[in-house]
């Protein structure tokens, strides 16, 4: 056979395959194909068979050819499974269409608990005027809880504030003025300090509005010139923030321990303006807060000189607040988790 006559016959064996390859449609057609000019009886494999009575100057020129017609073969038969598999993929995805007709999956919008909404308004009120806040453990020392904020032991305030008593010495903190006592100590005497203290504290409390756990949060500003009269605007511009501009404030003397002179604040009932009703018990006033000048005694104990500096604290009740705030009646539906009486708050 001349060369010529070979290229001649490896031409029409391609152009046999490419005719073939037009139709092959699936996976089995493109085997048999695969088979018929690739495969053991193909005409390619034929004509490799007769190379090998050819002299090595012929193999040369032939077996170029012939590798060229497998390469161009091969490509064909390529092209084919790509083209195939691209049809079963599309195929599947076609089957697996998505329905989007279905009712989807949403989970429920959720709500910061009118606790820490609570919490939150009163931080940013004091955080904007430059308050830092101080956090320390709920499992308290009795000197840090009383002794450092002058309550001795023995001292009868000490019923006022009964507590849990974990170990010898060790409580759960009846009230964050424990915190204070840390705060101090760290501080070694030194002034400015202007703090407030958000936190968990415990009693032996348990009726409508007032629970063994609640929540407390107590400001502690020592400076000398922290005077009784900036504690008064304090409190009366943290009331009107919290209960609205209109509200009156009324100032009372009281007594604390850790204070001197202690008050009490009061607000004009927002139900009655002031009138009287029952929401105030015929009143017109409903109590809030705690507050007073820091006693010398706490400042000396906890390493201040009281005739250089001065100072003045403040407490008040995260949950009461949250209650008045938001007409609850019952403390314990503050720590229920109860998802129906929550979703109440979801406002915004
Ligand atoms: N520690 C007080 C209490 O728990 C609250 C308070 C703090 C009162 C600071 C006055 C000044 O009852």
């Amino acid at each position: 056979m001349t060369i010529e006559e070979f290229r001649l016959q490896c031409e029409k064996a391609l152009e046999a395959c490419r005719k073939e390859s037009l139709e092959v449609d699936s996976l089995d057609t493109l085997n048999a194909f695969k088979g018929r000019h690739l495969g053991k009886k193909s005409a390619l494999t034929g004509f490799y068979q007769g190379m090998r009575d050819l002299s090595p100057e012929e193999k040369k020129t032939f077996g170029q050819i012939l590798s060229d017609l497998k390469t161009a073969m091969t490509e064909i038969y390529e092209e084919r499974l790509k083209a195939i598999d691209e049809q079963i993929l599309l195929a599947k995805m076609a089957k697996r269409k998505v329905d989007i007709t279905l009712p989807g999956f949403h989970s429920e919008r959720g709500t910061l608990h009118p606790y820490f909404k609570t919490v939150r308004e009163i931080v940013d009120f004091f955080v904007g005027l430059g308050f830092t806040v101080a956090d320390g453990p709920e499992v308290e020392t009795d000197e840090n809880n009383f002794e450092r904020v002058n309550i001795p032991k023995d001292h009868p305030a000490r019923d006022m504030q009964d507590s849990f008593s974990i170990a010898d010495g060790w409580i759960l903190r009846s009230h964050t003025s424990a915190v204070q006592s840390r705060v101090m100590k760290a501080m070694e005497g030194k002034e400015p300090v202007k703090i407030l203290c958000p936190g968990k504290v415990y009693r032996r409390d348990n009726d409508a509005t007032h629970s063994h756990q609640f929540g407390q949060i107590e400001g502690l500003v020592i400076a000398r010139e922290a005077t009784f009269a900036n504690l008064l605007e304090l409190l009366t511009k943290l009331l009107r923030h919290l209960f609205g501009e209109k509200r009156a404030v009324r100032f009372r003397p009281s007594f604390f321990p850790f204070t001197e002179p202690s008050i009490e604040a009061d607000i004009s009932c927002f139900e009655c303006n002031g009138k009287g009703c029952s929401f105030c018990k015929h009143t017109g006033w409903i109590e809030i807060l705690g507050a007073g000048m820091v006693h010398p005694n706490v400042l000396r104990i906890n390493g201040y000189d009281e005739s250089l500096c001065q100072g003045f604290a403040f407490g008040l009740g995260i949950d009461r607040i949250a209650m008045l705030k938001y007409g609850i009646d019952d403390i314990k539906k503050l720590y229920l988790d109860d998802v129906d009486f929550l979703a109440q708050f979801r406002k915004e």
